[in-house]
């Protein structure tokens, strides 16, 4: 592994941050298990998380001092910790992607891409839901509510996968996924916790964070999907091999990350869902030994 970890608690929360400083240099050009198709559909999900997660830390920043929670010792440690783990995540990402850039893999156009969308999206969500009362600030959090249980879920998924993990044949990418993946775990309830108690847990709030999940999901499976095609188009590598591993790792029942990340997935629109139902503390004691935190 090619990282060194430093890990602070400054923040008092109930998890840590760490810093990273991983080094991609000898990262190799398909470092899932050699494959073009298994890589670039890593990659185009690395490509989401600079302008996703800079969502996460705005929405989240722009609440912290309503009076709601502007008290809440306790809730704003956590807040302090997310960002901290978010920002860690969000500069490593850019990293591993600037270290495909000399592969010529164009992940740089892909994240402005993201942003582009994310920008747009919530804008124009903005301007939708105003007349109901609702804010842009209520628009941001409700959407990071939502995809933050889009990632937490992504993330268990990949700590509870064998096949997937199988794969990660490069030491360096497989400590940078598992290590977000347990962070996502361990913050999974941060933005959750905000969006009740700012905007409460009504009729109004349930539904609207539901729909969020509805286009969120519907955003990310087209605005990845389209970054993977573009990136096996770019490498001449759109046929049936590729295609064929990304179906059995992707989306197959029996191995695929996204198929078993659906049962997590529904659990968000029970009535009075709370992220830390899905219990995944011993998952995440086993990986934090595993990976020496
Ligand atoms: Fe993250
Ligand atoms: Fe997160």
């Amino acid at each position: 592994m090619n990282a060194k970890v430093n890990i602070s608690n400054r923040a008092g929360a109930t998890f840590p941050v760490r810093r990273m400083n991983f080094n991609f240099e000898n990262v190799p050009e398909y470092w899932m298990n050699g494959s073009a198709g298994l890589t670039h559909f890593m990659t185009a999900l690395s490509a989401l998380f600079p302008a996703g997660e800079k969502l996460f830390i705005d929405s989240v920043r722009a609440v912290r001092h309503y009076p709601e929670i502007k008290d809440n010792e306790a809730l704003q440690k956590e807040i302090s910790a997310f960002i901290g783990q978010e920002a860690m995540h969000t500069q490593e990402h850019v990293g591993f992607n600037q270290s495909a850039q000399k592969y010529g893999h164009d992940v740089k156009s892909l994240e402005q891409h993201t942003d582009w969308l994310i920008q747009g999206a919530r804008k124009v969500f903005g301007k939708v839901v105003k007349p109901f009362g609702m804010t842009q600030e209520m628009v941001d959090l409700t959407a990071t509510t939502a995809l933050e249980h889009f990632t937490a879920t992504i993330a268990s998924e990949l700590l509870r996968n064998p096949h997937i993990q199988e794969l990660m044949t490069d030491e360096t990418m497989k400590y940078l996924w598992l290590w977000h993946a347990i962070e996502e775990n361990e913050h999974k309830a941060v933005a959750y916790d905000v969006y009740e108690e700012v905007f409460g847990r009504g009729v109004k709030s349930y539904a609207l964070r539901n729909t969020a999940l509805v286009v969120a999901m519907g955003l990310i499976l087209l605005e990845q999907s389209s970054f993977v095609y573009k990136l096996l188009k770019a490498d001449n590598k759109i046929n049936m091999k590729e295609l064929g591993s990304i179906y059995k790792y992707a989306y197959s029942p029996s191995k695929g990350i996204i198929a078993g990340m659906a049962k997590e997935m529904l659990m968000y629109f029970k009535p009075g869902f709370h992220p830390n139902d899905l219990d995944t503390q011993e998952l995440l004691e086993t990986w934090k030994a595993k990976l020496g935190f």
